[in-house]
């Protein structure tokens, strides 16, 4: 709880304890091609000489790629659905005191693929356990530590597991324990991620993803810059 306090609410002036980067996160149902566009994202955000930290839930830390390792290994086989949001959650506060909470103190872009959205999405719509649930925890883990921008690309279900499923078979991985859900699954996850955009429409912006990469790309890049622009405007630091 001690780290939450060291952060100022939104809104408030720019002073000391104001978080002085910006923090963007990227969504969507498995196979909506989210690592391409982060991965172009962050290319050209870096062009134009901003410092990005690009970073990925759950992981990003080594205690978190262990907890991920157990998350979606189909070998770990049936868990229940609070111990899934929990060890979520575990990571993230893990993730957030040793890599975002730093780098956003630094003045940093830092992009996550993934983050609290997920929770909300596949555990509180698609488990089931509902948004109170998750809440709590992110009251708790999270606290005033939300994105300033959330992107979810948006993809009908059927579509999404089928390119999750030929990336596994180029790859040669194996589905993991979310890609082995099924189609009424991840209807409920896109229900849930785009009833959290209705609920923040400032915050969550939802990009169609069946369109041509280029596309999609132009579009999240649009986005960002407005945003950019406007956190310049209001003369925050850091880019
Ligand atoms: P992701 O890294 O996007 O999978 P990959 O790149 O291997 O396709 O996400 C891992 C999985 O974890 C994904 O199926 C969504 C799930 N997840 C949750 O269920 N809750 C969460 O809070 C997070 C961060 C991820």
């Amino acid at each position: 709880m001690q780290q939450i306090h060291t952060y100022a609410k939104k809104g408030t002036r720019n002073g000391p304890l104001m978080k002085p980067g910006v923090f963007i996160t990227l969504e969507g149902i498995d196979g909506t091609g989210k690592s391409t566009q982060i991965r172009q994202l962050v290319r050209h955000l870096r062009k134009s000489g901003r410092q990005v930290l690009v970073t990925r839930e759950p992981g990003g830390t080594r205690v978190g790629e262990r907890i991920r390792a157990i998350l979606l290994a189909a070998s770990t086989g049936r868990l229940a659905a609070l111990a899934e949001l929990a060890l979520m959650y575990a990571a993230r506060a893990q993730h957030l005191e040793e890599v975002v909470r730093p780098a956003l103190q630094r003045g940093e872009i830092v992009v996550s693929d993934r983050y609290n959205d997920a929770s909300f999405a596949y555990q509180g719509f698609g488990r089931k356990l509902g948004l109170r649930t998750v809440q709590a925890f992110d009251r708790i883990i999270c606290g005033d530590t939300q994105a300033d921008l959330t992107i979810v690309l948006d993809l009908n279900p059927g579509q999404a597991l089928e390119r999750a499923q030929g990336r596994d078979a180029r790859q040669g991985t194996s589905r993991g324990r979310f890609e082995a859900q099924g189609l009424q699954f991840y209807r409920r996850v896109r229900a849930g991620y785009l009833a959290l955009a209705r609920r923040a429409p400032l915050r969550v912006k939802v990009v169609r993803a069946d369109q041509p990469v280029a596309s999609v790309q132009n579009e999240i890049r649009a986005i960002v810059e407005r945003l950019l622009a406007s956190r310049t405007k209001k003369g925050k630091r850091g880019f």
